[in-house]
């Protein structure tokens, strides 16, 4: 390199006219404009016009042509603003461009397999496999410049309020979050593992233990899970912990830092407190832990009017234990077609749910295919419990408690965008509070709605002894659009309480021992009471960004088959590595579907 860079190719105005320049990056088109010709050069600061005239640099201007998208170079030469009216006021730099007196090729390019920086219909496996160059793109490099701008800004919110960052050990042993663990094996332990964190929640509460009272962590995690758009199976989140506190101080310093980032990032003034919304509530009237509040459209229980009903569906489900819930569409008779109505039936199959019945209240009268089936006192009391006025759509689900809720989440969800319900700048965020400790698994048994470390709340301790499922934590879940975006609880600082909630849990003594053991034993040398939350930052990001893939915020994501297309990993070692680690491999099927 014989040329020394003095500004990046997003930095130069019209102040900066006649300035001799050198500037350094990627070459994204060559124009040729009869005898004189244009490049756009760019680098991750942005683009500058760059111009070879050969009445100025005869010898420049000779090569050009030879330079092709994605070459490196160095041009020198001189600022000019643009010719009148040419312009361009969607560059910061395009009101000028930069006359060449002489170049430098620091190195070519292979033809790139796509568009670098138009490459929304190439599909996913080349975009992964060439990671480079689409993280090379202005929209890939917007978002992990925005990233990193946002994780400053978080930890220094968290660094100013006295907050310590501690790393946590990532070859690391077993905590359940509810996800399988991925296990790396010990060369010098022979037969044992270490399991890499899918949280570092034990750690951070021996952290308390160890008297670091306001822990935090910008931490990787993982967990061998089934993956979807807003999960990877490794993650970031920003942990932290803090002792001597309540739920109320952990919701505090949460609504602190996203009032700060509101108000720095979108100039958006957040109201606090956020509003609070019971699980019970959520679930009755959203059907969902994590709803979306940019929107109404609320659930209601109409169980009782039909329990008796000559509508043999509905009666049905109430008699056997089930519910009828029903959401007024208001004003939606002319928005929903029949075709729209009938498509809602298969949209809930996922959920097993079995049928959406409607009614449109038309100008002249109810439509519907299950009104006839209604006694006049059923039709009152319904359309009195609804709300129903003419112009308004009702639509229900009934069925198993579980099929109804989740069937009218989802509808509720897609009938907010298809009435045009949703105002995609608004950030709504709410906390979810009151979850219960348990719930119960495919077998009836107590499993922990957030992880076995959350207390339950003093007042229900006895319920312990006498009905588990009824009793309520003080756990809560940051929800920002309809996504949960971080989860936290009071923590049982007591060993005697956490050994009884691993035997709820049906977990043996001895395992708890082998797995928790450590953190059992550091509850018994003065714990103090502690809380703190989890953000997951991929989301946030996801959710600031407006996009709905969590790859377009990680530098290297992996596929849905937890697989990396870049670097080929996982992939198989050498017979004499398993041979160190004691590890044979059983017979494999062959699979080589990565996507
Ligand atoms: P939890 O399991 O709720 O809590 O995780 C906290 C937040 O992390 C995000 N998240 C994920 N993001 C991307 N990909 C994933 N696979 C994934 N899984 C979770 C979510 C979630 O809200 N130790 C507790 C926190 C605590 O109690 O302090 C925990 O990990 O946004
Ligand atoms: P059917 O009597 O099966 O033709 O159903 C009459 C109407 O009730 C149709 O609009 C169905 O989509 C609807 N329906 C069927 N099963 C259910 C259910 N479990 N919950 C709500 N509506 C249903």
């Amino acid at each position: 390199m014989k040329l020394k860079r003095t500004h990046n190719c997003g930095e130069l105005r019209i102040s900066d006219k006649d300035k001799d320049v050198v500037l350094m990056g990627w070459v994204e088109n060559y124009r040729d404009h009869g005898g004189i010709a244009f490049i756009d050069l760019y680098d991750r600061w942005g683009v500058t016009q760059i111009v070879f005239d050969p009445q100025i640099a005869p010898d420049a201007h000779a090569v050009a042509h030879t330079l092709r998208s994605q070459f490196v170079i160095a041009v020198e030469g001189e600022v000019r603003p643009r010719l009148d009216g040419m312009s361009n006021p969607n560059l910061d730099t395009g009101d000028i461009e930069v006359y060449v007196k002489s170049f430098e090729l620091l190195n070519k390019s292979k033809t790139p397999p796509f568009d670098v920086q138009h490459s929304e219909d190439v599909n996913a496996e080349m975009r992964l496999t060439h990671r480079y160059l689409d993280l090379r793109s202005k929209k890939l490099q917007n978002n992990m410049i925005f990233r990193s701008k946002v994780t400053g800004m978080i930890r220094n919110y968290f660094l100013e309020n006295d907050f310590v960052e501690i790393e946590t050990p990532i070859l690391s042993k077993s905590s359940p979050e509810g996800a399988r663990d991925y296990l790396v094996p010990s060369r010098v332990n022979p037969g044992n593992f270490y399991a890499l964190p899918q949280s570092p929640q034990q750690f951070k509460q021996i952290l308390m233990v160890a008297g670091y009272d306001r822990y935090f962590q910008v931490a990787r995690c993982f967990r061998d899970e089934d993956l979807r758009a807003d999960r990877q199976p490794e993650f970031t989140q920003v942990d932290l912990e803090m002792s001597f506190v309540d739920r109320d101080d952990i919701m505090g310093m949460l609504e602190g830092l996203f009032k700060r980032l509101m108000k720095d990032l979108f100039d958006k003034d957040l109201k606090l407190p956020l509003p609070r919304i019971t699980y019970e509530d959520a679930m009755l009237k959203y059907g969902c832990d994590k709803p979306d509040l940019r929107f109404d459209l609320e659930i209601v229980d109409c169980s009782d009017i039909f329990s008796n009903s000559g509508f043999g569906v509905f009666k049905n489900a109430v008699n056997s234990g089930g519910l009828v819930r029903s959401i007024n569409l208001k004003g939606a008779c002319d928005k929903l077609s029949r075709k729209d109505l009938d498509a809602m039936t298969p949209y809930i199959k996922p959920f097993r749910g079995k049928g959406v019945a409607w009614i449109k209240m038309n100008e002249d009268g109810p439509q519907s295919p299950i009104v006839k089936f209604f006694t006049e006192e059923e039709s009152k009391a319904l359309y009195e419990r609804m709300g129903a006025e003419t112009g308004d759509v009702l639509i229900f689900v009934a069925d198993q408690e579980k099929i109804v809720c989740q069937s009218l989440a989802a509808l509720r969800l897609l009938m907010g965008e298809k009435l045009g319900l949703i105002d995609n700048n608004e950030f709504n965020f709410s906390w979810l509070i009151d979850f219960p400790l348990f719930e119960k698994d495919d077998d009836g048994n107590p499993s922990s709605v957030h992880h076995p470390f959350t207390a339950p709340r003093p007042e229900d301790e006895a319920l312990l002894d006498t009905d588990v499922f009824a009793v309520k934590t003080n756990a809560y879940d940051l929800v920002l659009n309809g996504n949960e975006i971080g989860g936290g609880s009071v923590r049982i600082h007591d060993n005697e309480m956490q050994a009884k909630i691993f035997s709820l849990l049906g977990i043996s003594d001895e395992d708890a021992k082998e797995k928790f053991g450590f953190l059992l034993d550091a509850l018994q040398f003065g714990a103090p009471p502690h809380a703190g939350l989890a953000l997951g930052l991929d989301r946030i990001m996801m959710i600031f960004l407006g996009t709905d893939s969590i790859r377009d915020v990680i530098a290297f994501p992996k596929t849905q088959k937890a697989y990396c297309m870049m670097s080929d990993a996982p992939s198989p070692v050498m017979e004499e590595q398993l041979e160190e680690l004691y590890i044979e491999l059983a017979e494999i099927e062959e699979d080589d579907d990565n996507e």
